[in-house]
């Protein structure tokens, strides 16, 4: 949700911040703000809207100071305004605070507070936070126990970044729960502070990420992390090997754009080092797997939000297709409060691009009370799915910045796929034949992938027609049922055009009703096992009048005579097919927002990471 940044050190901190905001800015764009100590007091520029309103503001007002905080936010409580923007400062003036996170038992907090005469001046529930803090430094305690004797009486899941006027040596920050990370930069005689390493990569690759209940005391030259009750904890620095420049859009007008075109690099990642085509092998060491496990597992739950669950429905149907072990997909906002039949030999594995969506972590906690084996997949390095667990396969799709998914979408199919290849063969039910075949299929996924890209310009005359239209159906059967989900999805997050993502058997119970002129169909018919089905389906479509776009494979003689314009994509195995069909989905939703003048990265009401219940 909300991004965080901070910085103390010899620079200048208000274009570190700024600098920093401009690359969380998918994880809240509704208002931004900035505190810097200047002159030992504590100037605060923020207003409602995008960070260039931030930008503007600074440039009009200049602030500067060598420590500094900011904040880009996703409202959760009070409407984004100027008032409500972060950072929130205590009614003394001395403390300010940006957050990350809900506080859950704010109003009787706030309520307290206010009866002892304190005047909140915004409606967010972050401000009790800065108030607390104030008021036990007004008892006598350092910045560093005020904040720990205030954070210990916070529910929820939080990052929290603090300074002081009145010790402007150094940051405090904190991390409670599982949402809400917060890392530590640590450069020359100079540190960052960020809630997502986005902001800090340009200047260091030196990282430290907080746990659970731990806070931080950050000085320019050096870093403490002690608990929430005083008592020092080592930490683990580590280095990091994302190349900051992949979070730049470069050439490409979109983030979202950059993104797609960037799968075939995200692929070969995925898959290099993993798998030795020539003994069709493949090697997931981070996953902690034994053999008398492997042998073991009973049964798989596959638990995600969003785009990443739709990557679990294909997870499901491959998992279950090459390991024959029972699998079951479950929305994470579900899982958690499902309760889930969970045995000893049970796995519950998260996938999650950000590693830190606020339901896939609680189902996961779910998942660790009831006793399951917890394995993750996961794109951002460090996080808490990534930590958590008792095994992982970090995606290797590099920072996705546009608010819809698209890299951090297919990595995980393919992660996936190899997951159920290993799986099988260290349970002794794939042959090797089978095996082989399997694993060279994969390596022609980037070369495929790359394929679809270079039809960018049929889809993009394909949007043109389409552009205009105010619901879309979208239909798909067996392993590409759920790229007609993320399909839709896709389009509905970025253009704000209604469309639904519909299992095509189904469509004659129900949305059939919906078919005429004015609703075009989208079908994934690729030559996989459900192809003839697919082709009835389109009949039927095209019997009441719908325009149909088919996503079909190269070379198909029957689809073009039946339906409006065709998708190709190459001929791919069908158990990988949706690597490739999501692939003019993505682009076909890009450009239809684009075309529309829409903020395609950036979509109203939406945030990357949703770290809030
Ligand atoms: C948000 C994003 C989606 C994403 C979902 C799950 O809703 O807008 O794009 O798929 O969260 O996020 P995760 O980081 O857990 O994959």
């Amino acid at each position: 949700m909300c991004g965080i940044v901070g910085y103390i050190g010899p620079q200048n901190a208000t274009p570190v911040i700024l600098n920093g905001l401009k690359r969380l800015e998918y994880r809240g764009y509704d208002s931004a703000g900035l505190a810097v100590i200047q002159n030992s007091h504590i100037e605060i520029r923020r207003d409602v809207g995008k960070l260039t309103k931030l930008a503007e503001l600074v440039s009009e007002i200049p602030v500067s100071g060598h420590v500094g905080i900011g904040h880009t936010r996703w409202a959760t409580h009070g409407e984004p305004s100027a008032r409500n923007a972060h950072p929130h400062i205590g009614m003394t003036g001395n403390v300010v605070v940006v957050h990350n996170g809900i506080v859950e038992n704010y109003r009787e907090l706030h309520d307290d507070l206010a009866a002892e005469g304190v005047v909140f001046s915004s409606d967010t529930d972050t401000e009790v936070i800065v108030q607390l803090v104030e008021r036990f430094q007004s008892t006598g305690l350092g910045l560093v126990e005020a904040a720990e004797k205030s954070m210990q009486q916070l529910k929820g899941a939080h990052g929290i970044v603090l300074m002081s006027s009145l010790e402007p040596d150094k940051i405090v920050a904190a991390r409670i729960g599982n949402a809400g990370g917060v890392v530590i930069g640590i450069g020359d005689h100079e540190m960052f502070i960020a809630s997502d390493l986005p902001a800090i990569l340009e200047h260091t690759r030196r990282v430290v990420f907080l746990e659970s209940c731990q806070v931080a005391i950050v000085t320019r030259d050096g870093l403490t992390v002690q608990t929430l009750d005083g008592k020092p904890v080592r930490y683990k620095e580590q280095i990091v090997s994302w190349d900051p420049i992949s979070a730049e859009k470069g050439e490409y007008r979109h983030f979202m754009l950059k993104e797609i075109n960037e799968q075939v690099r995200s692929l070969t990642d995925t898959i290099a080092g993993r798998v030795d085509v020539d003994c069709g092998k493949v090697r997931l060491p981070e996953l902690n797997l034994t053999p008398e496990f492997a042998k073991a597992i009973s049964k798989v739950y596959i638990t995600a939000c969003g785009t990443a669950a739709h990557a679990g429905m294909i997870g499901k149907i491959l998992l279950e297709r090459i390991t024959r072990i029972p699998t079951e997909l479950q929305i994470a906002s579900e899982f958690r409060y499902g309760d889930p039949i969970v045995g000893d030999n049970t796995l519950l594995l998260a996938i999650s691009q950000s590693g830190e969506t606020a339901d896939t972590l609680a189902a996961m906690e779910e998942g660790r009370k009831k006793g399951a084996r917890l394995w993750s997949i996961v794109n951002a390095i460090g996080t808490q799915a990534m930590r958590i667990a008792d095994g992982y396969i970090s995606m290797q799709a590099g920072p996705e910045i546009g608010v819809a998914s698209t890299k951090a979408f297919t990595a995980p199919i393919v992660d996936l796929y190899m997951l159920a290849v290993l799986l099988a063969d260290m349970r002794g039910t794939l042959g090797e034949k089978e095996r082989r075949s399997l694993v060279s299929g994969l390596c022609m996924i980037p070369d495929l992938v790359g394929k679809c890209l270079d039809r960018h310009l049929e889809v993009e005359a394909v949007a043109e027609t389409l552009k205009e239209t105010r619901s879309c159906l979208y239909l798909g059967r067996g392993i590409n049922m759920p790229i007609a989900y993320e399909g839709a999805l896709k389009l509905k997050e970025i253009s704000y055009i209604h469309a639904e993502g519909y299992p095509a058997g189904e469509m004659k119970h129900g949305p059939i009703a919906l078919i005429d002129r004015e609703m075009p169909v989208v079908v994934l018919a690729p030559h996989d096992p459900w192809y003839e089905k697919m082709i009835s389906q389109i009949e039927q479509a095209k019997a009441r009048g719908g325009t149909v776009i088919a996503v079909a494979t190269d070379g198909d003689q029957c689809i073009p005579s039946l339906v409006d314009h065709v998708l190709w994509v190459p001929d791919t195995p069908w158990l990988l097919s949706p690597v490739v069909t999501v692939i003019p989905l993505q682009l076909l939703a890009y450009y239809i927002a684009a075309k529309r003048g829409l903020d395609v990265d950036q979509p109203r009401n939406l945030a990357k990471s949703v770290t809030v219940e």
